[in-house]
């Protein structure tokens, strides 16, 4: 089988370079030229553990190709999938399809037969039905099929939640028409029949729903914990163990249950925000979802007056050690992290910040103020400072001797906010140690 991928960003790269492993022939389309040809010299754009190897093997064997060429994509596709952005519209936090849309009609007008055309982008309820208008429209000559198949990736295990999903989720419009696309992307799953993987074929209206409502319920799922782990601190008990009671019930499940400095990310933050929108204007508020984003970005900015209390009221004139600030580990993503929240105000309450992250401080570097010092390992950001803030669980913060690092910093106060230290080793260290939801 043959499959273009239109978008050559995260998810697009991802799944292109796993449906070439699957043994289908890919070729992946971008319109950066710069970006083509760096990937072409078997370059990735992207931090994403294990894409660089797959890339490379793949293009070696002939599987996946990359151009900016449209026709040459296009050509020969059973299917085409739209991997391009949607971002968030400024101003209403509608999801922008601009990108999408013009993909879909380019798409069209370079189709010289029947294809399927997926969308792959997290796209809001009703998108399925309008790409299909625009497709026949712009070819009413050609049977285009327009499908829904949303990814559920993860940054940083990308390869094996592609290989090893969950679920697959296909959605089709009714007909004869949509049966030819489930057939044509059962085949390309097909692959995951021999490890069981389930299939659900739904409406398209259904496929779409489910991304989001399952993005937001793990944001959902997140914000509740944060909120249970200020109740931990206030009352004694400790969050850790409370997730873990709460999480061994199969009906709710441990995943996703790590209090923390409030979800960040390229999904969780728009997609929450998209869903919001689309409920209202259908009619359907989402009280919950829209509680979620409002409780989530008031805990980020409150992370930054955490600091500001466990360092005596006042940071200023003080050295800030900050430990991540992508918004997660095994990433080298900085969006929506609270990184972006938390430096810049502790940089207005005058503290001096020396930050050090093993990926991000790439993109880091202009979405933070221009004060802030970049380090060359955790250790060298706590050379001096006063205090020293984790934001991010990257695994090497974890394997810090908790003695050479009290060594090190000036100060002694620790803000472990993901709770990745022992809190007993690290007052016997000699810190000043808070952590989230634990006493
Ligand atoms: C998410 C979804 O998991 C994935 O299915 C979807 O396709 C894209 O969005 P991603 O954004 O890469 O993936 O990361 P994820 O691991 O889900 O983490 C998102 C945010 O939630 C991060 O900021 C993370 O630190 C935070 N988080 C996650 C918590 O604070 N606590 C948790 O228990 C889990």
């Amino acid at each position: 089988m043959r499959i273009a991928m239109v978008g050559a960003g995260y998810v697009g790269l991802v799944s292109g370079a796993c449906f070439a492993e699957f043994g289908v022939d890919v070729c992946i389309l971008d319109t950066d030229a710069t970006k083509i040809e760096a990937l072409r010299a078997g370059r990735i754009p992207i931090y994403e553990p294990g894409l660089d190897a797959l890339v490379q093997e793949n293009a070696r064997d002939g599987r996946l190709r990359f151009t900016t060429d449209l026709a040459e994509a296009v050509e020969g596709a059973d299917a085409v999938f739209l991997a391009v952005g949607t971002p968030s519209r400024r101003g209403d936090g509608h999801a922008d399809l601009s990108f999408v849309f013009a993909a879909a009609e380019q798409v069209a007008r370079a189709a010289r037969g029947p294809l399927v055309l997926v969308t792959k982008s997290t796209v809001p309820v009703g998108t399925g039905r309008r790409v299909q208008e625009i497709v026949r429209a712009a070819r009413p000559d050609l049977s285009i099929e327009v499908a829904s198949n949303p990814e559920f990736l993860r940054e940083g295990s990308a390869i094996g939640d592609f290989m090893r999903p969950d679920r697959v989720v296909i959605g089709t419009m009714e007909g004869e028409g949509g049966e030819r696309a489930m057939t044509v992307l059962r085949r390309l799953y097909r692959p995951l029949n021999l490890i069981e993987v389930p299939i659900l074929a739904t409406r398209i209206e259904t496929a779409e729903l489910i991304k989001y409502a399952a993005n937001a319920f793990l944001a959902t799922k997140i914000t509740f914990i944060n909120e249970i782990a200020d109740l931990c601190e206030r009352v004694g008990a400790d969050v850790h163990d409370v997730a873990r009671g709460m999480g061994l019930d199969g009906r709710i499940g441990r995943k996703f249950l790590h209090a923390g400095p409030g979800f960040g990310g390229s999904c969780f933050p728009k997609d929450t925000l998209a869903l919001a929108r689309t409920a209202q204007d259908a009619g359907a508020p989402v009280r919950l979802v829209e509680t979620t984003i409002a409780v989530n970005e008031a805990r980020k900015a409150s992370m930054a007056e955490r600091v500001i209390a466990a360092c005596g009221g006042s940071v200023a004139g003080k050295t800030i050690a900050v430990l991540g600030l992508t918004f997660k580990p095994e990433t080298d993503d900085m969006r929506d992290a609270a990184s972006l929240v938390v430096v810049p105000r502790l940089a207005e309450a005058g503290a001096q910040i020396r930050a050090f992250d093993p990926a991000g401080m790439g993109h880091a570097k202009p979405m933070l103020p221009g004060s802030v010092q970049y380090a060359t390992s955790a250790l060298d950001a706590a050379t001096g400072a006063d205090a020293l803030v984790l934001l991010t669980e990257w695994n090497e913060f974890r394997a810090l001797s908790p003695q050479r690092l009290r060594q090190a910093m000036r100060g002694h106060v620790l803000l472990d906010l993901r709770n990745v230290y022992d809190p007993e080793a690290m007052r016997a260290a000699g810190f000043h140690y808070a952590s989230i939801g634990r006493p």
